[in-house]
């Protein structure tokens, strides 16, 4: 993380790789999204990236930029697109079977979106018990598989004349796993990866991959993956960029901006239930207990952050939050989420809040890619090496050093986000202090 002020920000010359682990219903709505928006058929809503801004100096100022603008990001027209899953489907017939874009869009797609056929996934029906598929790699150990994908990794840069990659997890959420003696050093958990020692998931195999082969890397589900110290000391000594976990869309990302309001007024919680129907293969998958499981706590922890009862005791202490996901096929990726929220007022009357949000999980997610890819490379480009926690607006279980609380609120999120555009650039940092305009 450590970056000077206004430090140096090599240019994005060049074409830039987004590798994608899963071509699922995020991935797809992500490559089709840009391929319209590079079309000019559609507009990258959703994205800070593209449509945001950055306040410089003071409010009189009027110095108001495109983030896009104001950083040297990687332009649309030169990203390239490339991926594994477990299903050879090509990003076109993937697109159409996760049913998020309408068959309309999809066709004027078609072609760039049936170019990208999926390498061979590296998979263990043990760690995503719902799915089995043919596009898989074979291989003697862990270790074997990834070096299988490094070589794999070098060819596909050379092949699609990239400058840089990024690597971005949007595959299925494994089974829930603790972190284990042998994630703890970069011996022991290639030592592990030899042994096929059952605590090195998939998904830790392509975040090692990534590092070994000088890319950045981001987590878009609750898996541990990159979470680990063994490969959170990789990332720094191969000065790289991570960053995760879970995308913050949906019920969660609502949770975000309602509970800090509450927070700020001083009003109490008894109770937060949000149940929620999904009928994608993304909720096909969490319906298996132990998948849910990594998903539960990655959903749950967000509003213990927040609200702080141990500082506000009256107010928070003992709330109680409970968190469920039914798979329902008949919705597809439209899921629906509802939230119950007990609070109460002045004098300790209660209230309730209702929210019954019908939302796109991939929509909402696509973007969250798109600013994911461009900022780590913007982040690898301006030297910045291993956890990203500026970029925890985009998760709901950020990732940070050890021993540190993440942040879950979104305001104080986005604050840090923008403050850290404007370190890189050497402007002032904006504190809404404001004193000056009444001098
Ligand atoms: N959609 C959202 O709003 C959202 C939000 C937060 C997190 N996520 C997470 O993002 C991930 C993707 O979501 P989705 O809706 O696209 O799911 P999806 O099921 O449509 O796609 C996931 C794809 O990953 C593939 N896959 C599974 N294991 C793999 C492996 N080891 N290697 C390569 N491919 C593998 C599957 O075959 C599938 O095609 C999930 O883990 C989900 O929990 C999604």
């Amino acid at each position: 993380m450590p970056v000077a002020k206004q430090a140096e920000i090599m240019p994005a010359e060049g074409k830039l790789g987004v590798l994608l682990v899963g071509l699922g219903a995020v991935s797809t709505t992500f490559i089709a999204g840009v391929e319209a928006i590079k079309k000019g058929v559609a507009e990258p809503i959703g994205s800070l990236t593209q449509m945001g801004t950055v306040r410089l100096g003071k409010r009189t100022d009027n110095r108001v930029p495109l983030i896009k603008d104001f950083l040297p990001l990687a332009q649309l027209k030169d990203l390239v697109f490339g991926a594994w899953d477990i299903f050879p489907d090509s990003a076109y017939d993937a697109a159409l079977n996760a049913g998020v874009l309408e068959k309309e869009l999809l066709a004027q797609l078609r072609e760039p979106l049936r170019k990208i056929k999926p390498m061979k996934a590296v998979f263990d029906q043990t760690y995503v018990k719902r799915l089995s598929g043919t596009n898989v790699k074979t291989g003697k150990n862990k270790f074997e598989l990834a070096q299988q994908l490094i070589d794999e990794i070098a060819g596909w840069k050379r092949k699609n004349k990239c400058s840089r990659l990024v690597m971005i997890w949007a595959a299925s959420t494994e089974i829930f796993l603790k972190t284990h003696a042998v994630h703890k050093t970069i011996d022991s958990f290639e030592q592990a990866m030899r042994d096929n020692h059952k605590a090195i998931a998939p998904s830790m195999i392509y975040a090692y991959a990534a590092l070994k082969s000088g890319i950045p890397f981001a987590n878009g589900a609750p898996n541990l993956t990159v979470d680990i110290p063994a490969l959170m000391s990789l990332a720094d000594k191969n000065k790289l960029a991570i960053c995760g976990k879970d995308f913050k869309t949906g019920q969660t990302l609502m949770k975000t901006i309602i509970a800090p309001g509450l927070k700020s007024r001083m009003l109490g919680l008894h109770g937060w239930y949000s149940t929620n129907i999904l009928g994608n293969r993304d909720g096909e998958v969490l319906d298996d207990p132990d998948s849910f499981k990594t998903k539960e706590e990655s959903k749950l922890s967000v509003l213990e952050y927040i609200l702080q009862p141990e500082v506000y005791p009256t107010l928070y202490k003992d709330f109680s939050h409970v968190v469920r996901i039914n798979y329902y096929p008949p919705r597809g990726d439209n899921k629906e989420g509802w939230d119950n929220i007990d609070i109460f007022g002045w004098l300790g009357y209660p209230m309730q809040i209702k929210i019954d949000f019908l939302c796109r999980d991939s929509i909402l997610a696509a973007p969250i890619v798109l600013d994911l890819a461009l900022f780590l490379d913007l982040a690898q480009r301006a030297g910045m090496k291993g956890v990203q926690e500026w970029l925890s607006f985009y998760f709901k279980s950020p990732q940070t050093a050890p021993g540190l609380y993440p942040e879950h609120d979104i305001f104080i999120q986005l604050m840090k986000l923008k403050n850290t555009l404007r370190h890189l650039r050497g402007e002032d940092l904006i504190t809404h202090l404001g004193l000056e305009y009444y001098d």
